[in-house]
């Protein structure tokens, strides 16, 4: 098995700060890892690292085998999809739902004058379909609620088939029933034959997909601990990483923490 992530020893200084330090992480094929930790842990900040949008102050980054610092990030970036707030905050209001998920094969944002392939229209048609979205697939991006603009970011980020799908916050800001649903769906991602392996990051242990199995827990920039979930994802270690003494339960593949 290769590795699709490999960062060593990387550090992030921002404005004289380390807001990601000395970590250690590698993610292997096969594997589909949460990033947990509190708000200004750094969770944003590694995604990016490993989006290519970041580059470490020190240390080395690897991500699907290329050497970040290297390798032409232009080339490398089709093959990464990133889903997060950020970027939907970027998609014009007028934009059709079928368009902000067919664009992404330009990786453009803002359908203009490109000419799309039948391929990529089908594709994008499947992808509405499969993310629930297909009625919805002539609305306009800004009248969209959240959990449908999750949905369409996703889709979206799946479109160029990427080897490796980052996910920032999918499931926040959705009520009950648009959260599991949303968690499902990407359970299901699994499923395919060329399922991406896929990194999401959560503030909530409830938030973590049936699907999961690796998990890295950082708190104020640093590495609290990394592994299979059932090592890392304890009463312990959660009670480190968010600050306060707090009981988590395995439930089937699902988890749930409270306070004590
Ligand atoms: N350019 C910058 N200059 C100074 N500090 C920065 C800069 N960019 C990020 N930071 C700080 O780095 C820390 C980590 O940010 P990051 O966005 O990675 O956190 P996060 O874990 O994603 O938090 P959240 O859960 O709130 O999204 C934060 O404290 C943030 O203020
Ligand atoms: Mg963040």
């Amino acid at each position: 098995m290769s590795d699709v992530i490999n960062l060593v020893d990387v550090s992030v200084v921002r404005s004289g700060t380390t807001i990601l330090g000395n970590l250690d992480w590698a993610v292997a094929e096969g594997e589909n890892w949460v990033v947990l930790g509190p708000n200004g842990a750094g969770k944003t900040t590694v995604l990016q690292v490993a989006a290519t949008l970041v580059h470490p102050s020190s240390g080395t980054a690897e991500v699907l085998d290329e050497r970040i610092g290297r390798v032409d990030v232009f080339e490398l970036r089709p093959r990464i999809g990133l889903a997060s707030s950020a970027l939907a905050a970027q998609v014009p209001d007028s934009e059709r739902v079928r368009d902000v998920v067919l664009t992404s094969a330009w990786a453009v944002l803002g359908r203009w004058r490109e000419s799309y392939d039948p391929a990529d229209e089908q594709r994008a048609r499947d992808l509405l379909q499969t993310w629930g979205l297909a009625s919805l697939a002539d609305q306009r991006f800004g009248t969209l609620s959240e959990g449908e603009r999750k949905r369409a970011t996703i889709a979206r980020a799946l479109m160029a088939d990427p080897e490796l799908l980052l996910l920032d916050e999918p499931a926040a800001g959705l009520d009950l029933a648009g959260r599991e649903d949303l968690l499902r769906r990407i359970d299901d991602l699994a499923d395919d034959d060329f399922a991406p392996t896929v990194v999401m990051v959560t503030h909530h242990v409830e938030e973590v997909p049936a699907g999961a199995t690796h998990g890295l827990m950082l708190r104020g920039g640093r590495m609290v601990a990394a592994g299979p979930l059932e090592e890392v994802l304890t009463s312990d270690t959660i009670s480190a990483t968010f600050g306060l003494p707090v009981e988590v339960q395995r439930h089937g593949q699902r988890w749930s923490a409270r306070a004590l």
